[in-house]
Protein backbone atom coordinates (compact mmCIF):
# COMPACT_ATOMS: atom_id res chain seq x y z
CA UNK A 1 0.00 0.00 0.00
CA UNK A 2 1.21 3.90 -0.63
CA UNK A 3 1.12 6.75 2.16
CA UNK A 4 0.59 7.34 5.82
CA UNK A 5 -2.07 5.09 7.93
CA UNK A 6 -3.57 6.92 10.85
CA UNK A 7 -5.45 4.76 13.62
CA UNK A 8 -8.26 7.37 14.40
CA UNK A 9 -11.33 6.70 17.42
CA UNK A 10 -13.58 9.23 15.17
CA UNK A 11 -13.01 8.43 10.98
CA UNK A 12 -15.64 11.26 10.34
CA UNK A 13 -13.91 13.64 12.33
CA UNK A 14 -10.59 13.09 11.23
CA UNK A 15 -11.89 12.98 7.89
CA UNK A 16 -13.69 16.88 8.08
CA UNK A 17 -10.55 17.98 9.71
CA UNK A 18 -7.97 17.03 7.37
CA UNK A 19 -10.18 18.67 4.33
CA UNK A 20 -10.63 22.23 5.91
CA UNK A 21 -6.66 21.51 6.56
CA UNK A 22 -6.58 20.76 2.49
CA UNK A 23 -8.82 23.70 1.68
CA UNK A 24 -7.15 26.09 4.21
CA UNK A 25 -3.92 25.37 2.36
CA UNK A 26 -5.25 26.58 -0.84
CA UNK A 27 -6.28 30.32 -0.10
CA UNK A 28 -7.54 32.13 -2.43
CA UNK A 29 -7.61 29.25 -4.78
CA UNK A 30 -10.88 27.35 -6.05
CA UNK A 31 -11.27 23.67 -4.22
CA UNK A 32 -11.40 20.66 -6.16
CA UNK A 33 -12.68 17.63 -4.67
CA UNK A 34 -14.36 14.37 -5.90
CA UNK A 35 -16.38 12.42 -3.57
CA UNK A 36 -16.91 8.81 -2.62
CA UNK A 37 -19.75 6.90 -1.91
CA UNK A 38 -20.81 4.06 0.89
CA UNK A 39 -21.68 4.56 4.52
CA UNK A 40 -18.86 5.07 5.54
CA UNK A 41 -18.53 8.58 3.44
CA UNK A 42 -21.55 9.35 4.14
CA UNK A 43 -21.31 9.57 7.92
CA UNK A 44 -18.06 11.69 6.53
CA UNK A 45 -20.35 14.40 4.65
CA UNK A 46 -22.60 15.04 7.43
CA UNK A 47 -19.79 15.58 9.40
CA UNK A 48 -18.11 17.82 6.95
CA UNK A 49 -21.27 19.58 6.84
CA UNK A 50 -21.26 20.23 10.54
CA UNK A 51 -17.69 20.90 11.41
CA UNK A 52 -16.66 22.46 7.93
CA UNK A 53 -19.69 24.71 7.73
CA UNK A 54 -17.57 27.73 8.73
CA UNK A 55 -13.88 26.84 7.85
CA UNK A 56 -14.78 26.18 4.40
CA UNK A 57 -15.98 28.82 1.75
CA UNK A 58 -17.88 26.56 -0.21
CA UNK A 59 -18.61 29.10 -2.97
CA UNK A 60 -15.10 28.39 -4.01
CA UNK A 61 -15.47 24.24 -4.03
CA UNK A 62 -16.11 23.01 -7.21
CA UNK A 63 -17.49 18.94 -6.42
CA UNK A 64 -16.83 15.98 -8.68
CA UNK A 65 -16.87 12.43 -7.97
CA UNK A 66 -14.84 9.42 -7.69
CA UNK A 67 -17.45 7.31 -8.90
CA UNK A 68 -21.05 6.53 -9.68
CA UNK A 69 -23.73 3.96 -10.35
CA UNK A 70 -25.18 4.29 -13.73
CA UNK A 71 -28.67 4.94 -12.06
CA UNK A 72 -30.86 7.61 -11.80
CA UNK A 73 -29.77 10.49 -9.86
CA UNK A 74 -33.05 10.57 -7.58
CA UNK A 75 -31.86 6.67 -7.37
CA UNK A 76 -31.20 5.12 -3.91
CA UNK A 77 -28.15 3.91 -5.21
CA UNK A 78 -26.66 6.78 -6.37
CA UNK A 79 -23.99 8.68 -5.07
CA UNK A 80 -24.59 11.76 -6.17
CA UNK A 81 -28.14 11.61 -4.28
CA UNK A 82 -26.45 10.62 -1.24
CA UNK A 83 -23.63 13.95 -1.23
CA UNK A 84 -26.11 15.97 -2.14
CA UNK A 85 -28.13 14.87 1.26
CA UNK A 86 -25.19 14.60 3.41
CA UNK A 87 -23.24 17.67 2.41
CA UNK A 88 -24.31 19.94 -0.47
CA UNK A 89 -27.86 20.92 0.52
CA UNK A 90 -26.66 21.33 3.90
CA UNK A 91 -23.96 23.79 2.91
CA UNK A 92 -25.68 25.87 0.59
CA UNK A 93 -24.36 26.74 -2.81
CA UNK A 94 -20.92 25.42 -4.39
CA UNK A 95 -18.90 27.05 -7.15
CA UNK A 96 -20.19 24.20 -9.42
CA UNK A 97 -21.23 20.70 -8.77
CA UNK A 98 -19.86 18.10 -11.40
CA UNK A 99 -21.89 14.97 -11.30
CA UNK A 100 -20.49 11.87 -13.39
CA UNK A 101 -23.31 10.59 -15.77
CA UNK A 102 -23.10 7.62 -17.23
CA UNK A 103 -25.14 8.61 -20.09
CA UNK A 104 -22.88 11.04 -21.26
CA UNK A 105 -19.95 9.94 -22.80
CA UNK A 106 -16.64 9.15 -20.89
CA UNK A 107 -14.90 12.47 -22.73
CA UNK A 108 -16.86 14.63 -21.68
CA UNK A 109 -16.18 13.95 -17.57
CA UNK A 110 -12.28 13.08 -19.56
CA UNK A 111 -12.31 16.85 -20.45
CA UNK A 112 -13.87 18.23 -17.07
CA UNK A 113 -10.75 16.71 -15.26
CA UNK A 114 -8.49 16.96 -17.91
CA UNK A 115 -8.52 21.11 -17.99
CA UNK A 116 -8.28 20.72 -14.22
CA UNK A 117 -4.90 19.74 -14.05
CA UNK A 118 -5.24 18.61 -10.42
CA UNK A 119 -7.59 17.82 -8.23
CA UNK A 120 -6.83 18.79 -4.44
CA UNK A 121 -8.58 15.90 -2.99
CA UNK A 122 -9.97 12.83 -3.63
CA UNK A 123 -12.12 10.84 -1.11
CA UNK A 124 -11.86 7.03 -1.18
CA UNK A 125 -13.58 3.96 0.92
CA UNK A 126 -12.39 0.75 0.78
CA UNK A 127 -14.91 -2.24 0.24
CA UNK A 128 -14.48 -5.52 2.42
CA UNK A 129 -12.92 -7.28 -0.92
CA UNK A 130 -10.12 -4.50 -1.39
CA UNK A 131 -12.20 -2.30 -4.00
CA UNK A 132 -11.96 1.56 -3.94
CA UNK A 133 -13.58 3.59 -6.27
CA UNK A 134 -15.14 1.81 -8.55
CA UNK A 135 -12.11 -0.39 -9.13
CA UNK A 136 -13.00 -3.96 -8.46
CA UNK A 137 -10.90 -6.72 -8.06
CA UNK A 138 -10.18 -8.74 -11.43
CA UNK A 139 -12.21 -5.33 -12.95
CA UNK A 140 -11.34 -4.35 -17.05
CA UNK A 141 -10.90 -0.66 -15.51
CA UNK A 142 -7.81 -2.17 -12.97
CA UNK A 143 -5.90 -1.88 -16.33
CA UNK A 144 -7.53 1.10 -17.93
CA UNK A 145 -5.25 2.96 -20.55
CA UNK A 146 -2.68 5.35 -18.51
CA UNK A 147 -4.34 8.17 -20.75
CA UNK A 148 -7.52 7.18 -19.46
CA UNK A 149 -8.91 9.35 -16.48
CA UNK A 150 -12.33 7.78 -16.38
CA UNK A 151 -13.32 4.41 -17.41
CA UNK A 152 -16.93 2.57 -17.31
CA UNK A 153 -16.54 -0.81 -14.95
CA UNK A 154 -18.58 -3.36 -13.46
CA UNK A 155 -17.72 -5.75 -10.50
CA UNK A 156 -16.88 -9.22 -12.12
CA UNK A 157 -17.95 -10.91 -8.91
CA UNK A 158 -21.49 -9.50 -8.63
CA UNK A 159 -21.32 -8.35 -5.63
CA UNK A 160 -21.25 -4.52 -6.19
CA UNK A 161 -24.38 -3.90 -8.33
CA UNK A 162 -24.48 -1.40 -11.10
CA UNK A 163 -22.47 -0.81 -14.20
CA UNK A 164 -20.07 2.25 -12.56
CA UNK A 165 -18.14 5.13 -13.70
CA UNK A 166 -15.14 5.24 -12.21
CA UNK A 167 -11.71 7.39 -11.88
CA UNK A 168 -8.72 5.06 -12.95
CA UNK A 169 -5.17 4.27 -11.03
CA UNK A 170 -4.75 7.63 -13.48
CA UNK A 171 -7.68 9.74 -12.78
CA UNK A 172 -7.01 8.76 -8.88
CA UNK A 173 -3.05 9.74 -9.20
CA UNK A 174 -3.99 13.47 -9.83
CA UNK A 175 -4.84 14.59 -6.92
CA UNK A 176 -2.83 16.32 -4.60
CA UNK A 177 -4.31 14.56 -1.24
CA UNK A 178 -5.93 10.79 -1.48
CA UNK A 179 -7.98 10.22 1.82
CA UNK A 180 -9.20 7.04 2.45
CA UNK A 181 -11.36 6.42 5.56
CA UNK A 182 -11.73 2.87 6.30
CA UNK A 183 -13.90 1.76 9.75
CA UNK A 184 -15.46 -1.36 11.24
CA UNK A 185 -14.31 -4.74 11.33
CA UNK A 186 -15.74 -5.87 8.45
CA UNK A 187 -12.58 -4.10 6.57
CA UNK A 188 -9.91 -5.52 9.03
CA UNK A 189 -9.25 -9.01 6.34
CA UNK A 190 -9.02 -6.37 3.59
CA UNK A 191 -6.63 -3.96 5.61
CA UNK A 192 -4.77 -6.35 7.07
CA UNK A 193 -4.30 -7.88 3.03
CA UNK A 194 -3.50 -4.53 1.62
CA UNK A 195 -1.06 -3.34 4.66
CA UNK A 196 0.69 -6.29 3.98
CA UNK A 197 1.59 -5.46 0.59
CA UNK A 198 -1.03 -8.21 -1.22
CA UNK A 199 -2.23 -6.86 -4.63
CA UNK A 200 -5.63 -5.35 -4.08
CA UNK A 201 -7.41 -2.65 -5.83
CA UNK A 202 -6.70 -0.27 -3.30
CA UNK A 203 -3.35 -0.85 -2.34
CA UNK A 204 -2.88 0.24 -5.83
CA UNK A 205 -3.79 3.85 -5.47
CA UNK A 206 -0.99 6.33 -5.64
CA UNK A 207 -0.97 10.30 -5.85
CA UNK A 208 0.70 13.46 -4.51
CA UNK A 209 0.10 12.37 -0.83
CA UNK A 210 -1.94 9.23 0.44
CA UNK A 211 -3.36 9.51 3.81
CA UNK A 212 -5.65 6.28 5.11
CA UNK A 213 -8.14 7.22 8.35
CA UNK A 214 -8.81 4.03 9.92
CA UNK A 215 -10.46 2.80 12.65
CA UNK A 216 -9.46 0.55 15.83
CA UNK A 217 -12.01 -2.15 14.57
CA UNK A 218 -10.54 -1.76 10.74
CA UNK A 219 -6.68 -1.34 11.86
CA UNK A 220 -3.72 -3.92 11.12
CA UNK A 221 -3.36 -6.09 14.67
CA UNK A 222 0.39 -5.28 13.55
CA UNK A 223 -0.43 -1.67 14.44
C1 LIG B 1 -19.19 3.10 -4.06
C2 LIG B 1 -18.03 3.64 -3.30
C3 LIG B 1 -17.21 2.49 -2.77
C4 LIG B 1 -17.22 2.63 -1.25
C5 LIG B 1 -16.76 1.36 -0.58
C6 LIG B 1 -16.93 1.46 0.94
O1 LIG B 1 -19.68 3.78 -4.97
O2 LIG B 1 -19.68 2.04 -3.67
O3 LIG B 1 -17.32 4.58 -3.92
O4 LIG B 1 -15.89 2.46 -3.24
O5 LIG B 1 -16.39 3.71 -0.86
O6 LIG B 1 -17.55 0.30 -1.08
O7 LIG B 1 -18.30 1.61 1.21
P1 LIG B 1 -18.84 1.53 2.74
O8 LIG B 1 -18.26 2.69 3.44
O9 LIG B 1 -20.35 1.60 2.60
O10 LIG B 1 -18.36 0.21 3.30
Amino acid sequence: MNGDLVIVDDVPGAFAREVVAAFESRPGEEFDIALSGGDTARACYERLAADGAHAIDWLVVNFFWGDERCVPPDDPDSNERMARAALLERVGAANAVHPMRCDETLDAYQLKLGELGQLDLVHLGMGPDGHTASLFPGSKALDADPGQLVAFNEDPSGRNKHPRMTLTYTGIARARLVVFTVAGAEKRPAMEAVFAGEDLPAGRVQAGRVLWLVDRAAAPRSL
